[in-house]
């Protein structure tokens, strides 16, 4: 399976690029600084060089794919302009490429309270609200969705063990390594299209987990 990781670089993207790199995929990460290309290819990835605010589309970078997944983020530390461009304009470009191209497959990882933006406050609002659009975007575009909506993110060892629920309204954290681990098994699981589900920490296997995903009624 050939796929493109959006936000390549980024410190769950590259978890998630070494896993199916190492599982035989064709483990592609789009990146706009060249200088972290080494990064990618020391966990087995090819880097694509692309900025999702520059480029005017994505298709260049998504053609030849079978799946893409947004890991992007302009981070906490960002205004809402760039939480605009990066969390919600680059997610929608990653969509349209996709629609353009006939790439079926898309996972994106969203959050917690993207359920509910509107009871967020401070950098958070504008942060959720992008987050919530670019979801919605996304369900309504037609394609093969998958929804992750991880809890606050650790950079603790990964236990192997989750909570995947498509009860939304939860609060838990839950650590990179399993977030990585579970949209690699989500990627190669076809019943998790159409599933919006949050995760965290818990004591389910992660393979176990997915399998048992189903979109809510
Ligand atoms: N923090 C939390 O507790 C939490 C909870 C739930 C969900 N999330 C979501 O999970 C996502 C992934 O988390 P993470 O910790 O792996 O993120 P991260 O390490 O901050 O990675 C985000 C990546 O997005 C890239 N990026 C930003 N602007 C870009 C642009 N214009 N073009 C291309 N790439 C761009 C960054 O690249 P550069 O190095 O070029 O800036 C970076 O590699 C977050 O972005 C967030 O939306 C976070």
């Amino acid at each position: 399976m050939d796929v493109l990781v959006v936000g390549g670089h980024g410190k769950i993207a590259l978890r998630l690029l070494g896993l199916l790199a190492a599982r035989g995929d064709r483990a592609r990460g789009l990146i706009r600084k060249p200088e972290q290309a080494a990064a990618l290819e020391a966990v087995g990835a090819i880097p694509v060089l692309g900025d999702l605010e520059a480029a005017a589309s994505l298709e260049a970078q998504v053609k030849g794919a079978d799946a893409v997944v947004f890991a992007a983020g302009a981070g906490p530390g960002s205004g809402a302009a760039r939480k605009a461009t990066v969390d919600l304009g680059g997610a929608v470009k990653l969509t349209e490429a996709a629609q353009a191209l006939g790439v079926r497959r898309y996972v994106m990882i969203s959050s917690i309270g993207a359920d509910r933006p509107e009871a967020a406050s401070g950098s958070m609002l504008p942060y959720l609200e992008a987050k919530a659009e670019a979801d919605r975007h996304l369900i309504a575009s037609g394609l093969d969705y998958t929804v992750i909506r991880p809890g606050a993110l650790t950079d603790d060892p990964g236990t192997g063990r989750v909570r995947l629920t498509t009860e939304l309204g939860g609060r838990a954290p839950v650590s990179r390594d399993d977030v990585a681990a579970v949209l690699a098994e989500v990627l190669h699981t076809p019943s998790t299209i159409g599933v919006v589900a949050e995760l965290f920490s818990g004591d389910v296997p992660v393979s176990e987990a997915v399998q048992a995903l189903r979109p809510a009624q």
